[in-house]
């Protein structure tokens, strides 16, 4: 409810905000607290989002949504909100949404691009260095008992300094890792539709076709879009493209990967390891095999992870809510 002030009296009464929106899943008041302001707000459950009972009761009515990338906005949800004109995903994917569905209702889409990129190019440069460097390994053993005497021969990883670092999808986020990966003294080979421009690139990162690509790094890491084609880009075939002594790194999203083909190349030493950040289904149930395997370090998609970026996430996501809302420009429009 909001305070207004009527007419000339100067009355004071309660307005019941109108436009229902919703959020999917809980987030902390501070963040939304200018979508609290102007609407009449209701929230999902973590467990539930957009399916939570909590609301069921208003979900027929909503007008606009915030959505998280744990949301799946399919038809079938999209036929629950006859009303929704607005749809504000907090990420910088939108694999999660529907597009072609969202377009031909004509509900409009907006994202948060661009405020993650150094969060996730330095989970990416994490997951590089733990997995290289069997730092998994030598926690887990310090804290075990495993550490036993100052070993020459133990936990002995690969340097990445001289190494090859081959980036599928070179986008921001493929190129802040480049800048990072130069920085620990990596050459830089790349793969993308097409190579970059002079201004884009710069000279010593090389465009291969994506076979050499594979071929010829000691770390690939993935910063593609999940879309159909490149879902499962990364199978059994171009896993054997890679050298048995190299390493694959993903913080794009785990249907990239065949995920069964990757356990399979991990177990037969095919390659040498894998650092991934995201996964196919997330959260990756317990007994899923890549748990079992040492060359394998998993993480719970933490890239855009720090408070920085996620506050400026929900910052952006509250303002392409409210701009939708209100039928202006998104300030970060998707559609
Ligand atoms: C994170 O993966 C995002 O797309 O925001």
């Amino acid at each position: 409810m909001a305070m207004v002030v009527d007419g000339q009296k100067g009355v004071l009464r309660r307005m019941k905000k109108v436009k229902p929106i919703v959020l999917s899943r809980p987030l902390p008041d501070d963040w939304i607290a200018p979508v609290r302001a102007k609407f009449d707000v209701h929230v999902g459950t973590f467990e539930n989002g957009l399916n939570s009972e909590e609301l069921a009761e208003h979900i027929s009515r909503v007008e606009g949504v915030l959505t998280l990338l744990s949301d799946k906005v399919d038809a079938a949800l999209l036929d629950k909100m006859p009303s929704l004109r607005v749809i504000s995903n907090m990420a910088a994917g939108t694999d999660n949404l529907d597009l072609a569905e969202c377009m031909a209702r004509g509900i409009r889409v907006g994202n948060t691009p661009g405020v993650l990129t150094n969060a996730t190019a330095d989970i990416a440069m994490l997951l590089m260095l733990m997995i290289t460097r069997k730092a998994n390994l030598a926690e887990k053993d310090a804290r075990s008992g495993g550490w036993k005497t100052w070993d020459p021969t133990g936990w002995m990883g690969m340097e990445l300094g001289g190494k090859a670092l081959g980036i599928v999808g070179m986008g921001k986020i493929g190129k802040a890792v480049a800048k990072r990966a130069e920085a620990f003294g990596m050459r830089i080979y790349y793969h993308n539709r097409s190579p970059l421009s002079e201004q884009e690139g710069k000279p010593n990162w090389k465009w291969l076709p994506l076979r050499e690509c594979l071929a010829s790094s000691d770390v690939v890491s993935l910063h593609c879009p999940l879309t159909p084609e490149t879902t499962h880009l990364v199978n059994a075939e171009k896993l054997s493209w890679m050298k048995p002594s190299a390493f694959l790194i993903n913080t794009s999203r785990g249907k990239v990967i065949d995920q069964n083909a990757l356990a399979d190349a991990l177990r037969d030493r095919k390659i040498a390891g894998a650092g991934l950040d995201v996964t196919d289904p997330e959260p990756l149930p317990l007994d899923n095999r890549l748990f079992t395997l040492p060359n394998c370090v998993i993480y719970p998609h933490i890239g855009s992870a720090t408070e920085d970026t996620r506050r400026k996430m929900a910052e952006m996501a509250c303002e392409n809510l409210i701009a939708g809302m209100n039928g202006d420009e998104m300030p970060y429009p998707v559609l």
